[in-house]
């Protein structure tokens, strides 16, 4: 795993980028080059008035156009409740970037006029179909006078009770992928999807009757962060690691997503939500399926997503009397973040003051198959933890029998991590020998770090998703039979969840390591 250095890569290839000149002879960017084009297309964003759209989606997109990746043929058109002129929706938008780019990336010259010139807005109420046969005419529009060769592509920004009522009023505005005669029609849907398996189960119905799974794009942000997408590399594109990936050299795994920051302004969704719907179905399931699957016959989207199904229909879901020893829940109460204090959970905004609601989840899994028999997969994520920490940790299992380093040197298990944030890089730790006369063994670390590895810092996951769907790439993205089936893995704890009060909440401080119980069902969980 050493770094590449500048001697250690013979003829590096041309590379374009956003910094221009200087990355054409980094020899750390080789291999970089030739990044795809999407199709030419109008996005439609359904809910542009919101959160997302103003922080993740529009920066996104502005990020493609100054990269390069954004088709010169494109338009955005935003859908929400807000009332705007197409010119006031332009000014917003680029308020908004004004924002939420980085200095050096904000809107402005030849570049953002281009970009302006082909954003629009609708005016709408989600549920009367006038507005959505006005948006068929604008899409029209576009494709005749920008170019956009029939193609749409549309995002459920909204709120997800809102998404069915807009794919049943695209269906009856006949904006379906076959009603589309001209190019392709798209559908990208936020997360979450559904509240549980059977809200999941409502909305696919209602989906699927307007769009084939093939035009179905369900996103999931975590598979767009470049370590995501290195865990197939890691294991795929290498010789070492695959041998030893299974039980008979692993420990147990653990794959966890923490984070110091509490609720903030998204109290109502979150005290209905809870950790375990927010993070442990989605995200952390997404990286274990990544993590335990078997090797895909080859990169084609289907051939991956049949690979993640295939593992993740392999872990039993725990039964109601496991769900005790499999599970642990957690609120913070006040605490200490960076130094400063901060308030407890049932003193955040739109939250209840008795809320059972839970801020951190704990999961231990086992998969049931040759590979993993007995190797326990630990998950856990919460809020208001020590630190910002996603990674995924492989334990290998002890030495088998001892000979170097006196009795009294620890010897501690090898441990592979790979660092998905903040830190992006995988490290590996093992043991080596003290220098001098004495046979002592401790142990150090390799660490590879992306930053430093490629000498760029890896775009951000929206920009690389949306422009996947734009590219018709599904690789990404979760396929409805995951989404079920990560459902179905998680409803006996969220049921039995609902039904007893935890009377410990807060059970643990902010700024801590999350409550005492996640020990009660693994020992070993690494210190955040
Ligand atoms: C979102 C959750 O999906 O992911 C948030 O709804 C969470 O509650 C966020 O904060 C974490 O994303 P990241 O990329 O900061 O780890």
């Amino acid at each position: 795993m050493s770094e590449p250095t500048a001697t250690a890569t013979a003829t590096p290839a041309p590379v374009t980028g956003t910094d221009g000149a200087a990355t054409l002879s980094n020899p750390l960017r080789a291999g970089m080059s030739g990044e795809r084009i999407g199709d030419p297309c109008s996005i439609v964003f359904f809910g542009a008035s919101g959160d997302l759209f103003k922080r993740m989606l529009l920066p996104a997109i502005y990020l493609m156009k100054l990269d390069g990746t954004l088709p010169s043929d494109f338009a955005l058109i935003g859908f929400a409740r807000t009332p705007y002129t197409d010119d006031a929706f332009r000014d917003y938008c680029r308020e908004q970037l004004q924002t939420f780019m980085p200095e050096g990336q904000k809107p402005g010259g030849a570049l953002w006029d281009d970009f302006s010139k082909r954003i629009g807005y609708i005016t709408a109420d989600f549920k009367d179909t006038a507005h959505f046969v006005q948006l068929k005419e604008r899409l029209a529009a576009n494709d005749r006078d920008l170019g956009t060769a029939g193609n749409h592509l549309f995002y459920l920004a909204t709120p997800p009770p809102v998404f069915p009522v807009v794919v049943e009023h695209l269906r009856k505005a006949k904006l379906t992928p076959n009603d589309n005669t001209q190019g392709w029609t798209r559908i990208v849907v936020e997360k979450p999807f559904g509240t549980d398996l059977e809200t999941a189960r409502s909305l696919q119905k209602t989906i699927e009757h307007a769009f084939p799974e093939s035009a179905i794009y369900r996103i999931d942000h975590y598979l767009g962060k470049e370590p995501v997408q290195d865990i197939l590399a890691l294991r795929f594109a290498n010789t070492i690691f695959e041998p030893i990936w299974n039980r008979n050299y692993v420990q147990n795994v653990q794959i966890t997503a923490a984070e110091s920051l509490g609720v903030e302004e998204r109290g109502d969704y979150y005290d209905r939500a809870g950790a375990l719907r927010d993070m442990i179905q989605n995200h952390v399931m997404n990286m274990f399926a990544l993590v335990a699957m078997e090797p895909p016959v080859s990169s084609d989207a289907d051939a991956i997503r049949n690979e993640k199904y295939k593992v993740l229909s392999a872990i039993a879901p725990p039964t109601y009397a496991q769900v005790a020893s499999m599970s642990a829940r957690g609120q913070y109460g006040p605490g200490t973040i960076d130094g400063k204090p901060v308030r407890g959970y049932r003193e955040e905004d739109e939250v209840a003051k008795d809320s059972n609601t839970e801020t951190f989840a704990a999961v231990k899994f086992f998969v049931e198959n040759w590979r993993w028999a007995g190797v326990p997969f630990c998950l856990r994520s919460g809020k208001r933890l020590a630190r910002k920490v996603s990674e995924i940790a492989v334990t290998f299992k002890p030495i088998p029998h001892r000979f170097y380093g006196e009795k009294t040197d620890t010897i501690e298990p090898n441990v592979l991590v790979l660092k998905i944030q903040p830190d992006e890089g995988i490290s590996m730790r093992f043991e080596a020998k003290v220098p001098g006369a004495k046979d002592h063994v401790r142990a150090v670390y390799m660490d590879f770090n992306y930053g430093t590895g490629f000498g760029i810092t890896s775009p951000p996951p929206y920009e690389r998703l949306i422009g996947d769907a734009m590219r018709g790439d599904q690789t990404l993205f979760t396929r409805w039979d995951a989404v079920e089936r990560a459902w179905e893995l998680v409803m006996p704890i969220l049921d039995t969840w609902r039904d007893s009060k935890d009377f410990s909440f807060p059970n643990y401080a902010s700024g801590s390591q999350g409550p005492p119980s996640a020990a009660a069902i693994f020992e070993q969980w690494r210190p955040l």
